[in-house]
């Protein structure tokens, strides 16, 4: 079974090796979708990107322990965003972004067990995606 432990401790890790990771996630997330560039314009110095972060990751870390909250998190965002123009399939990607970008700033440190307890906890997110998608597209 997935230790999804492991998220947390590569989230942290994440942190004490390379500091904020917030300019590597954008560059990735403008890379795989250039469309989305333009709804961070007014953020000129980051506050938002960051915050934003800071929120997925507090998210993950949720779904990957206490389960209190995340699921509520994506839901109300997945509403809240759809009000910005943001399609619910993006917070997929959204999150498979962090995990490319955590990745690769681990390095070998990334094993096979961090990866699955990433697939493991990425799982969750997907299914609730698809509930609200579900959810929508019968309303
Ligand atoms: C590709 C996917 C996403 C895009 C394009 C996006 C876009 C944005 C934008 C443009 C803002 C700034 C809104 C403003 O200042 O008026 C924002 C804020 C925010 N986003 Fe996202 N978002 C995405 C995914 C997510 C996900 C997955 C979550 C959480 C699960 C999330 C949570 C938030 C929160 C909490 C804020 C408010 C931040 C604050 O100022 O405290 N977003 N998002």
């Amino acid at each position: 079974m997935a230790d999804r432990g492991l998220v947390v401790w590569s989230l942290e890790r994440v942190g004490e090796l390379h500091g904020d990771p917030t300019p590597q996630v954008y560059a990735r997330l403008f890379a795989a979708s250039p469309e989305l560039e333009g709804m961070f314009l007014l953020d000129r110095q980051g506050a938002a990107r960051g915050a934003m972060l800071g929120h997925v990751i507090d998210t993950l870390i949720d779904l990957a322990g206490p389960k209190a909250y995340g699921a509520n998190m994506i839901y109300a965002e997945m509403t809240n965003h759809q009000g910005l123009g943001v399609p619910p399939a993006q917070f997929v990607t959204f999150f498979d972004v962090v995990r490319s970008v955590f990745r690769e700033l681990l390095g070998a440190e990334w094993t096979a067990e961090v990866d699955e307890a990433w697939d493991d906890t990425l799982r969750d997110v997907k299914s609730i995606v698809a509930k609200v998608e579900a959810a929508q597209a019968a309303a």
